[in-house]
Parts: C-alpha cells; structure tokens; sequence
C-alpha cells in the first residue's frame, strides 16, 4: 500500500550529465510513480544508460536533482543503493557452479550469512520460476536462462527497486518472453521496476509509464496508449500477396501521405502514416484500382508503438544520422529500433 504522503519513486529535475564535451543528459525533467513498470525509450546514445547509472549512483549529475524513493542520489547515495538492485552487475557468474551456488555466492557477498544467503537463493529461485535449471552448471545455461540468473543475482538483496538496462537485448524470441514472464512475477510480489529496453514490443508488454529520451531530454511520456493516440494519426496498412508489388504499392502510399512508406517484418506488408485519415485511405485504394494492383487486405488502424516511436524520434537516427526509407529500399521497422541504425 503507497501512503499519499508516499515520495515519486523517481523525481528527475533538470538533471544534466557531460562526459567532457557530451552532453548526455540535458535537464531531463521526469517523474514515476511507486507501484508502476517505468519503461525508458530512445535511439543510440540518447542518454538512457546514463540515467540508469545516475540513478544507481554510478554517474554524478553535473545540474539539477535526482531523487530516489524521495533520497537525492549524491547527498544521501548510501540509502538509494540500500533500495536499488542493478542487473548485469553480475555478468561474472562462475560457469563452474550451479545457478544455486552463485545466487547464493552473490548472497553472501551482499552480507548475508550462510544459512539467510541458502534462503535468500531459494527464494529468488523460486520467484524467478528457476527450480527447474537451479542445481545444474550455469556453463550449460540457455541464454534465457542465464539472463533469468542475472535478475535473480540482483534480487538477493531484496531491492525495493530494479534497474534493468536492455535486459532481453540479444535474446531470442523464447528467451525474451521467459525474462518477461520473470520481470511480470516480480512485479507481482510488488518490486518496482525501471528498464530500457529497443524493444517497443517490450515496453508496451511490460510498461505502464513510458519516457521517450532523445539527446539527453524527454520528447514525449505516458502510458503506451496515451502515446499511441498522441501522435493523433492512423496508420494505412496494405497487405500484399505477392512481393513484386511491394515498389508500385509503396509509391502509391508515399504519393498520397506524402511522407515515408515502410515495409513491415515478414515482407508481405507495406504501411503509411495517414494525417489525412480515411480520405487518404481513399485516395490510395483509387489509385490502387487504376494501377490495376490487387491487395489481400487494406485498412486503417492505430498505430503500433514502434510507428510512434519513429514518428518521434525519425528512423534510425542513432548518432545523429537520418534516413528516411525511399521507396526502391523498403526500411523494414522491425521490432528492434537499433537494427533500423
Ligand atoms: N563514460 C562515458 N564517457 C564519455 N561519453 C559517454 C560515457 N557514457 C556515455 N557517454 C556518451 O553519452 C551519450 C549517451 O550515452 P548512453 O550510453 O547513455 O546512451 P544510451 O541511450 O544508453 O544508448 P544505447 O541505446 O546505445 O545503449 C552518448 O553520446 C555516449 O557516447
Ligand atoms: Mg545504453
């Protein structure tokens, strides 16, 4: 139960970071609240990792304040780290020793004695649903698997908050969804939670208040339904069945929106922002008739929030670069923005 009188779980205030002539943070204003999964977003080098590392008190703000659970980050730092647990802190596990035997070696690092450490690790194994791998060598770990041991390694100290900085960055789809089904049961058992993540399918899956960083500011937050009506555009999705129509398709979509068409995974759907709405829809299926191209399917629909994303922060600008897709290379927006780098 939070108390109203209970403190932001985070309180960014103008924070500002440089490293030499970077600016990595550039008066970052954001709030999250106790009790909700904060998810931050941006492209490479926007600054997502730094305010990880100001929260975790790695990183010293140069500006502004930064307050965890209501305690600033540089003059009360020892309470924030009695509240914090980073994950991928402990890459090192010994690949000789069981999940067991690390989780309860990370225990006893943390302070616990021999027997509270063998019940600290039982405990995170059996939050973290590892019981099944816990007493084999962690040297046979799936990736999946081994990440889940990295979580449980920053959960023996019971931190009331978890960072994860791209925890599924790497893994497969099978893989993905473990550490998912592992983050939502510690939300379940109340652990507050802030993770970045290139993964939009992720921060919608798991989020409940996004923060949209670019260059070191915030352009845009809310919870994920929020944004995806704030862009205050639909989307005109066609569905193709033969690839070789994809050119003739996109130039239509392109012609009428006059923005950027884009090809979607799998390569049997091309899809446009729409400002102007159905009408544009109109416009496209017209000229669709006229160039005589048959579609299995063609409609209007929110947009997903890796369109918003894009519609943000443009496709794959990482490092100041920006491409827009023309209409001979089709950019896939896949469900990774950095592979759009
Ligand atoms: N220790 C450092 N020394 C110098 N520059 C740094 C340092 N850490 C970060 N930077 C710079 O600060 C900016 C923000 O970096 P940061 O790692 O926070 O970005 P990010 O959003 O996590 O990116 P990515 O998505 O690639 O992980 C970048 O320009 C980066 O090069
Ligand atoms: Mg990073």
């Amino acid at each position: 139960m939070t108390s109203p009188a209970s403190p932001p779980l985070i309180e960014a205030d103008e924070l500002t970071v440089r490293f030499g002539a970077v600016t990595a943070l550039d008066g970052l204003e954001l709030t999250a609240q106790p009790g909700e999964v904060l998810a931050v977003l941006g492209p490479n080098g926007a600054g997502k990792t730094t305010f990880v590392r100001c929260v975790a008190t790695l990183v010293r703000p140069d500006g502004g304040r930064l307050r965890v659970r209501g305690h600033d980050v540089v003059r009360e730092a020892a309470s924030v780290r009695r509240d914090i647990g980073l994950a991928g802190q402990f890459a090192a596990v010994e690949p000789s020793m069981t999940g067991r035997e690390n989780l309860e070696m990370t225990a006893r690092l943390f302070g616990h004695g021999r027997s509270s450490a063998r019940r600290a690790a039982a405990s995170v194994i059996d939050q973290l649903r590892l019981a099944d791998v816990a007493d084999r060598r962690t040297v046979g770990y799936s990736g999946g698997q081994r990440r889940r041991l990295d979580l449980g390694a920053s959960l023996v100290g019971s931190p009331r908050l978890l960072l994860l900085d791209e925890p599924t960055t790497g893994l497969d789809p099978a893989g993905r969804s473990e550490v998912w089904e592992a983050v939502r049961a510690l939300v379940a058992t109340g652990t507050d939670i802030l993770l970045t993540t290139h993964y939009l399918e992720e921060a919608d899956e798991l989020a409940d208040h996004l923060v949209v960083i670019d260059h070191g500011r915030v352009i845009a937050a809310g919870p994920p339904n929020e944004l995806k009506a704030s862009i205050g555009q639909d989307v005109i999705d066609v569905a193709v069945g033969s690839r070789a129509v994809i050119p003739a398709v996109a130039r239509i979509l392109e012609h009428v929106t006059a923005g950027p068409a884009r090809l979607q995974p799998g390569g049997q759907r091309v899809t446009a922002l729409a400002p102007g709405g159905p009408g544009q829809l109109a416009a496209v299926i017209g000229r669709l008739g006229e160039a005589s191209i048959a579609v299995d399917e063609i409609g209007l629909r929110r947009p997903s929030l890796d369109e918003v994303f894009l519609a943000l922060t443009g496709a794959g600008h990482g490092d100041g670069e920006r491409t827009e897709p023309a209409v001979p290379s089709l950019t896939a927006a896949g469900p990774a923005v950095r592979s759009a780098s």
